[in-house]
């Protein structure tokens, strides 16, 4: 059959047809256990029938009606952000994480309008998303190739103490991924970037942390922030707030940072968007607090270290939470033990540095992880085997 689309994803063959908790099943029926949720999206897994029932109503109810109007589940939402961070922050909505990071740059460089600075310091192998504000703040060349000129004023570090030497007197901003998700699931030094944040404050240049994939609990608190106990002048999430839902979301400790008129979006936090997220932050919020996601953390790191142990397949771990990287040893292909998982039926992810990257949905069962581990080994029984070693 002749196939429409654009050919910008490397897809595999698999249709998924539903889901139920932290497992899909394929148009034949087929079980998967997800350690993916769609690259950090379905935080709460699949076939909530709380999520469902309120999504559900809203969408007979009313979607939307444009931010000419006030949105009552918008400001709900905005309000629980700001006592979630547990700092005061203001929110602008949108509808993806590029989006968002968009609007953070838009809004840096306003404020950095003013002193007439307008330079932002991003890292290397950092990822903020694919349209040009954020494809440019992307501290990744090769994503650049063949789409230049890419915006003026970024500069990419090489590691945070580089940061210092690219801060200039136009410096405005400098932003970040606490844990890069696409550079291998690597944690910055917490004491660092403390020490980064105080100095960026005694020089008046806003931090901006890109919480897409790290934030609504993704670590095991609301935001990378709070783990990493800082106060960021921005944050951007998206991903795993909506439940599948599209959202995103840029929130500043800056109230008049944007005035009528500098920015908007026709979608951005319409009734369907600001629903769903407020529902997957109650939802969280109950695993958070009755400690059964702490237990889900400490069983996955476990059993991860475990496969470290047994399997030189795997040679060190990395990141926090439910964010997590495995380094994979010199002779093993990073491909073949995705596409091993596949055929065992567990979805894994790539990342760079050659990590395997897991990202389940965060209400995943106990029973589930153990059934997704216990693929992973035997999986790599096999690959071993082939090697025989
Ligand atoms: C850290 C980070 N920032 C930004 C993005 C872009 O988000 P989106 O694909 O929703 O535009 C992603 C996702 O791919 C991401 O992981």
């Amino acid at each position: 059959m002749k196939n429409y689309l654009l050919s910008n994803y490397n897809r595999f063959g698999i249709y998924f047809d539903r889901g139920e908790g932290a497992t899909l099943f394929d148009r034949d029926g087929k079980r998967y256990i997800d350690f993916a949720s769609g690259i950090g999206v379905n935080s709460i897994g699949y076939g909530n029938n709380e999520f469902s029932k309120a999504v559900s109503e809203q969408v007979s109810k009313l979607l939307h009606t444009s931010n000419l109007f006030r949105i009552a589940p918008q400001e709900e939402l905005a309000e629980k952000i700001s006592q979630l961070s547990k700092y005061q922050l203001f929110s602008f909505f949108a509808n993806s994480g590029t989006e968002a990071n968009e609007s953070a740059i838009k809004l840096v460089r306003k404020y950095g309008s003013k002193t007439g600075r307008y330079k932002i310091v991003t890292l290397e192998h950092s990822f903020h998303g694919r349209t040009y504000g954020s494809l440019s703040a992307t501290g990744q060349v090769s994503l650049h190739e063949n789409f230049q000129p890419m915006l003026d004023g970024f500069s990419y570090a090489k590691d945070i103490e580089d940061i210092y030497n690219l801060i200039d007197d136009k410096t405005i901003g400098v932003m970040v991924e606490l844990i890069q998700g696409e550079g291998g699931v690597e944690p910055l030094p917490k004491e660092e970037i403390q020490r980064l944040a105080q100095y960026l404050k005694s020089k008046d240049i806003l931090l901006i942390v890109d919480e897409v994939q790290t934030g609504i609990y993704r670590t095991g608190e609301f935001l990378a922030s709070n783990y990493y106990e800082i106060e960021p002048d921005v944050i951007t999430l998206a991903k795993g707030l909506g439940g599948g839902v599209p959202i995103g979301v840029m929130a500043t400790k800056l109230e008049n940072g944007f005035e009528a008129g500098d920015h908007g979006s026709t979608f951005g936090g319409n009734f369907l968007a600001s629903v769903a997220g407020l529902k997957v932050i109650e939802i969280l919020e109950k695993e958070y607090k009755s400690g059964d996601l702490q237990k889900r953390i400490e069983l996955f790191e476990k059993r991860l270290n475990q496969l470290v142990e047994k399997f030189p397949i795997y040679t060190s771990l990395h990141g926090i939470g439910l964010m997590r990287g495995l380094s994979i040893g010199k002779g093993f292909e990073l491909s073949t033990i995705v596409e091993k998982g596949l055929e065992h039926g567990v979805i894994l992810l790539k990342s760079g540095r050659n990590r395997l990257r897991f990202l389940p949905p965060l209400t995943i069962s106990l029973n589930e992880i153990e059934e997704g581990f216990f693929k992973i080994e035997k999986l790599s029984k096999e690959i071993l085997d082939k090697h025989g070693k």
